[in-house]
């Protein structure tokens, strides 16, 4: 399929810089490595590349959840895709399913569960503020899954008003206090995941799921460390993002253990 005008395009400049862009004709997009006319995307296909104003190279392809994330604006802390990876599979989300995410916030994790709910599935959002509601719907606007979410302005104190859901997760800041509230939601055998950067709040977590009919506990780190992919001097950058979050899951029950 030919980029079409109003496409999203990830481009990719040789150097490894890039850029996420809207495909409007008239607009450039400028780079240390020269600018770039949109107009000239037209028609090309992803996968193709394009040259600067300075003669080089960028490539064209098509932006994903981590693209999306790592380009988005956003005014809270995120989850990042090292960790949200593993929430995803542990959280079991496919097509069809019905998962709550608090909070909202600037919609990193709300986008990815939304791609992954599909048309058939429902993401429903909780925030309690409404500037971050508003950075979120454009987020998820831009990224094409704003159909797919129906997001309630709520402190969730007061609870959710969905039961049955298939998978919660939480990243608030003292996610203790709404362990009720979340098994009150989830279905028998849901899936909850937590999200919680210090042992503190772990300790809290714990203590409270131990109070309440859930099993499966488990608290996981991710330690993720990249490599230059370079084949004469393959080794891992010298930095690395190493502690970002705990991440905590349960699984809910109707009897206590
Ligand atoms: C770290 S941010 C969430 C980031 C989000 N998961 C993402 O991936 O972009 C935490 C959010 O939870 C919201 N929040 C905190 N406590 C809340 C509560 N009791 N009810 C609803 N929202 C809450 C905050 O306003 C904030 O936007």
């Amino acid at each position: 399929m030919p980029i079409e005008k109003d496409d999203r395009v990830y481009i990719l400049l040789e150097d490894g810089r890039d850029y996420l862009v809207r495909v409007t004709p008239g607009k450039s997009l400028g780079t240390h490595l020269g600018n770039l006319e949109l107009s000239e995307l037209l028609g090309k296909e992803f996968g193709e590349w394009v040259f600067t104003s300075k003669g080089k190279k960028a490539f064209l392809l098509q932006p994903g959840v981590v693209e999306n994330i790592f380009h988005m604006r956003r005014r809270t802390q995120i989850v990042y895709p090292k960790d949200l990876g593993y929430i995803l599979l542990m959280l079991d989300v496919k097509e069809g399913d019905r998962v709550i995410d608090v909070g909202l916030g600037s919609g990193a994790m709300c986008g990815a569960l939304a791609r992954l709910v599909g048309e058939s599935g429902r993401v429903y959002a909780y925030e309690r503020r409404e500037d971050f509601i508003a950075l979120a719907q454009e987020n998820l606007k831009e990224w094409g899954v704003i159909d797919r979410v129906t997001i309630h302005l709520q402190d969730i104190e007061e609870g959710f008003v969905e039961r049955d859901v298939d998978a919660l997760f939480l990243d608030v800041p003292e996610p203790w206090k709404y362990l009720r509230q979340c098994w009150d939601a989830l279905r028998g055998g849901g899936r909850l995941a937590i999200v919680s950067p210090t042992a503190g709040q772990v300790i809290e977590v714990l203590r409270g799921l131990g109070a309440l009919p859930f099993v499966a506990v488990q608290v996981w780190e991710s330690l993720f460390r990249e490599y230059k992919p370079n084949p004469s001097t393959f080794r891992p950058f010298d930095r690395m993002v190493a502690h970002t979050t705990y991440m905590i899951f349960a699984r809910k029950v109707f009897e206590t253990p």
